[in-house]
């Protein structure tokens, strides 16, 4: 069994699917692990500590994708990387199929054995790989909010939390759950107003549980949505229908009523985001304007704190990764029904019900 670890290449990308700690465990196990040169650098991981992990360390990206049974990333493949992918090598990474038509269908062309994290489930049905990560967007949004909010940055000039005698910035989230909870979390922690709106009145009682009546909560139609978006500093959307293109929740004319200089953070814009006016952009270049409103949405938020980012993640796919190692890609799957629902495509079709809607494709 042979596990390799590009270094990731999407933009402003900074984690590394594999801890050297990891690694060690893996090559414990009988796994050969291939690391390419640097690919742990921008999270602190240096080349040393792989190769005492007993990794080996390649020099080139190719050579590790040519070499490997089982390619271990973070990030989907970006179009670069496609052509590296081939028949029957599995890749275990978060995929964002229902957001990306290229990327299946390269997939598909390859016939690659697609395992996304974000649809390997946990015996209790939730979504253990989406959940660090959702955690650490929904605490960035707010506080990447706030630059965004600063005048010289673009924003209104609204001090979230406001001081004694001024009124507190308002928060209004949409979706209660890993990433608005936490988005919430930061949001009551800096002082602001803070509204939480969802579709699950289990996920609102959660919260008015948590705060009582420090947070506003709202089930989430239409004329709630309207209204608290209208009175929003900062919107942050944080839903999830699972493996699906996130609905749109949020309508052009909802974002044009806000203040000029108000703030949209879409955490949700890699499944397609749930903000009419939301396109995906970069950390090199990560907001625009529209109807007076500034656009976050930068689909690997979790890039800008690398390090807390690769050992969150890496604690959570380390089980299932060493079933890879123990056991090789086919037993692994067979003998564990959470990690297999993480199959989006295999033998050259989709396989994942959600993302063959979204993508209005057939499912094999
Ligand atoms: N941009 C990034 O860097 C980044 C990082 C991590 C996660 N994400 C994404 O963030 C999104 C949210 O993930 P999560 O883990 O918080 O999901 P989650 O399942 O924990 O929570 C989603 C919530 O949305 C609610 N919801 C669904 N439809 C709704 C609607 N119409 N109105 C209001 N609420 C609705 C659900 O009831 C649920 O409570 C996902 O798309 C995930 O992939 C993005």
């Amino acid at each position: 069994m042979i596990i390799g670890v590009p270094k990731e290449i999407k933009d402003g990308e900074t984690r590394v699917a594999m801890t050297p700690s990891l690694a060690r465990h893996c090559v414990a196990l009988g796994a050969n692990v291939l690391v390419e040169k640097a690919a742990g650098l921008s999270a602190g991981f240096r080349d040393e500590e792989y190769r005492q992990a007993g990794a080996r360390v390649l020099p080139k990206a190719a050579s590790v994708w040519a070499a490997a049974d089982l390619i271990l990333k973070v990030k989907e493949p970006q179009p670069q990387e496609y052509r590296r992918m081939r028949k029957g090598q599995a890749l275990f990474t978060y995929l964002h199929l229902a957001a990306g038509r290229e990327l299946t269908q390269a997939l598909l062309d390859r016939k690659v054995l697609g395992v996304a994290y974000e649809t390997v489930e946990a015996q209790d049905g939730t979504f253990p790989l989406l959940k660090p990560m959702s955690q650490i967007a929904g605490r960035l949004s707010i506080q990447i909010g706030a630059y965004f909010l600063q005048t010289q940055n673009g924003g209104s000039g609204v001090l979230l939390g406001g001081i004694p005698g001024t009124a507190p910035g308002h928060v209004v989230i949409i979706g209660a759950g890993n990433s608005g909870g936490h988005a919430c979390r930061m949001a009551v922690g800096m002082g602001a107003r803070v509204t939480v709106l969802d579709r699950d009145t289990r996920k609102l009682e959660l919260i008015e549980e948590e705060y009582g009546g420090r947070v506003i909560t709202l089930y989430s139609n239409r004329a709630n949505v309207d209204a608290a978006v209208r009175d929003a500093d900062l919107l942050v959307g944080a839903v999830l229908i699972p493996a699906a293109r996130a609905p749109v929740v949020v309508s052009q004319a909802a974002v044009a009523s806000m203040r000029p200089g108000s703030v949209v953070v879409d955490i949700a814009v890699d499944q397609g985001g749930c903000v009419e006016t939301i396109r995906p952009t970069s950390h090199h270049d990560p907001v625009y304007r529209e109807s007076g409103v500034v656009h976050y949405a930068v689909p690997n938020m979790p890039a800008l704190v690398g390090r807390t980012s690769t050992i969150a993640l890496t604690q959570a796919t380390e089980p299932f990764v060493l079933k890879f190692a123990q056991f090789g890609v086919q037993r692994a799957l067979e003998e564990n029904r959470g990690l297999a629902k993480g199959i989006n495509t295999r033998d050259g079709v989709v396989t994942n019900a959600a993302v063959a809607k979204a993508l209005a494709i057939g499912t094999g």
